[in-house]
């Protein structure tokens, strides 16, 4: 988590920054700090507690000139939101000043020998002693920054990306990279350094990832050199063309990203599907499978990686892939899976499955299993981000920056990704007929018109939403291809109402859960005309015999549920495989109207980072 900029060359240094904080605020956002080096050669550091705008007002009566500066906004992991605690932390002379997103595993060691050579420290963080370090081996070895920072990413364990400044070069940063992402945006005479490449766009869509390993020297007016982890080569450097536009990054008009987002989700499917189904309906064309065809005809098993919602999509994926691949799949939490010394075959595939792209778990997890013979698939949103770049083969998403913490239209693109891979595999083992493909793919076709239909109804849900709003705890029940929908569910209301919600599968409820049922719990459930319909009509008696209360999410013209539960949201009829695609939607709304009549912060909720950059 944490989000780092940097910007060096004609421009007030500070505007960039700041606006680049805002961008990156869904890293974290416990604590924000700015550095700049003034003409005299003063480093400026101000840092505040709280939001971005916390530090603006902080700053508002400084010293804010300078055409040099790295900026930081911190999710907290060493060490408590506070201001001492926030970046940029700066060298014990008040020379060299860094910011860093990762975190350092061997930092008591190094703090230890540092305290011994006399360094004080003033925060709890494991940050403070990469820029003691790099000030310790630039005053012994007389060496210039980027040696010192060279150095000391020889001896720091962990995962960085940091921006190093120094007050007596103001024409310089040095920029390092290992785990966590850096983005490097290439201007006239001047250079923008980011987390990912949402502050860079407005200024340059030419880019540069920098590399595992690499360490970048970065001066206005002359080229950007890139060295390797030993300093010594220079690498190639590799200009990407952004294909991100500002209008995505802003919020449109809505009240929140998430709205927009949720909203989006016509546009965004149909971006995700584009091209990748045949004009007459009958084949799906997506590139990474076809390059890879013998390994998914031949393999036994398939492993899915991921965390939270993206887990979620992955449940779905399960079904999908066996039902009409007929291989086993198995869905792993990453962060199990990576310490559980997991037995992978030889010819087993890895999918490594993200919206950011830099899950830190879901990395690590890929790397294992790479390790351990296995042939790793990415499936990511966020391009360029680490997972697309570490594995083989892959796709994206294409369903546009998502900014709300909350996952949504990257939850229906990781869906209708698997939708289109299974009927792909299937089709080429010959698991799956031409018309069920043609069927199926027909129907993904329709999906963004089905959602549009849905979002339609939204007044109802919001309504909805008041009747719930004070409830304390809710139960999500579904089955089959809907119980990971469930499980979507409660973690959308958890997470931005703060309303304790379990996801359930509805026949698992009798076996100890149903105790919780009584008047003050409501319980959503999914009950869509599938093939465990009538089991699930069973399950909402159940709950009602119990007095408990039920909105039902049914299939459209459904009139049993209709005469049972106490509220019904209908969603139109579709291949049962890709109902979660639309039940998702007035989850998705009803857990936004509840989060947004208590009065939450719903892009931003408190203790959440979007991209789960450590452990
Ligand atoms: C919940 C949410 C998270 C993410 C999880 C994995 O709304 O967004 O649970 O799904 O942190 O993130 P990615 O998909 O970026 O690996």
């Amino acid at each position: 988590m944490c989000g780092i900029v940097g910007y060096i060359g004609k421009r007030r240094a500070y505007d960039v920054l700041i606006q680049g904080l805002h961008r990156l605020e869904y890293r974290g956002y416990d604590s924000s700090g700015v550095a700049m080096i003034t003409d005299p050669g003063e480093l400026n550091i101000y840092k505040s507690k709280g939001k971005v705008s916390a530090l603006e007002h902080f700053a508002s009566n400084k010293d804010i000139s300078g055409t040099i500066g790295i900026a930081h906004t911190r999710w907290a992991t060493h060490g408590e939101p506070n201001d001492i605690n926030a970046h940029p932390h700066c060298s014990q002379s008040g020379r060299i000043a860094l910011v860093h997103n990762g975190t350092i595993e061997n930092y008591t060691v190094l703090k230890e020998a540092l305290s011994q050579q006399g360094f004080n420290f003033v925060s709890q963080t494991d940050t403070e002693v990469v820029v003691q370090l790099i000030e310790y081996i630039m005053d012994n070895n007389h060496c210039t920054l980027f040696e010192a920072v060279a150095e000391a990413t020889k001896r720091v364990v962990g995962a960085y990306a940091i921006a190093v400044i120094d007050r007596q070069n103001p024409r310089q940063i040095v920029a390092a990279r290992q785990s966590s992402p850096l983005v490097i945006g290439i201007g006239e005479g001047e250079y923008f350094l980011a987390s990912d490449a949402t502050p860079i766009i407005e200024y340059t869509n030419k880019v540069v990832y920098l590399n595992d390993g690499e360490i970048a020297v970065i001066e206005p007016d002359k080229e950007l050199k890139v060295y390797d982890s030993n300093a010594i080569g220079k690498n190639k450097i590799e200009i990407t063309e952004l294909q991100m536009s500002i209008e995505q990054l802003e919020k449109g008009g809505y009240p929140h990203f998430m709205l927009k987002e949720i909203f989006e989700q016509p546009r965004t499917l149909s971006d995700c599907i584009s091209g990748r189904i045949t004009a007459d309906g009958k084949r799906v064309v997506l590139s990474g499978v076809i390059e890879n065809r013998s390994k998914f005809l031949n393999t036994n098993r398939i492993i899915i990686v991921a965390c939270g919602t993206s887990w979620h999509a992955a449940l779905i994926g399960k079904h999908l892939i066996e039902e009409y691949c007929r291989i086993p799949v198995v869905v792993e939490y990453a962060s199990e899976f990576r310490y559980s010394n997991p037995v992978v075959n030889q010819g087993d595939i890895l999918i490594a499955l993200s919206q950011s792209g830099e899950t830190a778990d879901t990395l690590a997890a890929l790397e294992l299993a790479k390790q351990r013979g296995a042939f790793v698939f990415g499936i990511c949103n966020v391009i360029g981000s680490s997972i697309p770049r570490a594995p083989p083969s892959g796709c994206y998403i294409h369903v546009g920056p998502e900014i709300g913490v909350a996952s949504t239209k990257a939850f229906t693109g990781q869906v209708t990704v698997l939708a289109m891979m299974a009927l792909l595999i299937g089709q080429m083992k010959g698991t799956v007929t031409d018309q069920t493909v043609e069927k199926i793919a027909t129907d993904i076709r329709r999906i963004p018109t089905l959602i549009q239909d849905i979002l339609s109804q939204s007044e109802k849900i919001e309504d909805l939403a008041k009747i719930f709003t004070y409830a304390h705890n809710f139960l999500y029940l579904g089955r089959g291809y809907n119980y990971p929908s469930a499980l979507e569910g409660a973690l959308k209301l958890k997470e931005i109402s703060y309303i304790h919600a379990e996801g359930y599968p509805a026949a698992e409820m009798k076996h100890g859960t149903i105790a919780l049922i009584d008047n003050d719990m409501p319980s959503v459930v999914i009950a869509i005309k599938d093939n465990v319909y009538d089991k699930t009509v069973n399950n909402i008696q159940q709950v009602k015999a119990r007095g408990g209360k039920v909105v039902a999410i049914v299939t459209e013209g459904d009139t049993v549920v209709r005469n049972m539960a106490d509220y019904v949201i209908e969603v139109p009829e579709i291949s049962e495989c890709l109902t979660p695609l639309l039940t998702a939607i007035p989850l998705q709304l009803l857990a936004y109207y509840i989060a947004v009549n208590k009065g939450r912060d719903v892009d931003q909720p408190r203790n959440l980072a979007k991209s789960v950059t450590v452990e």
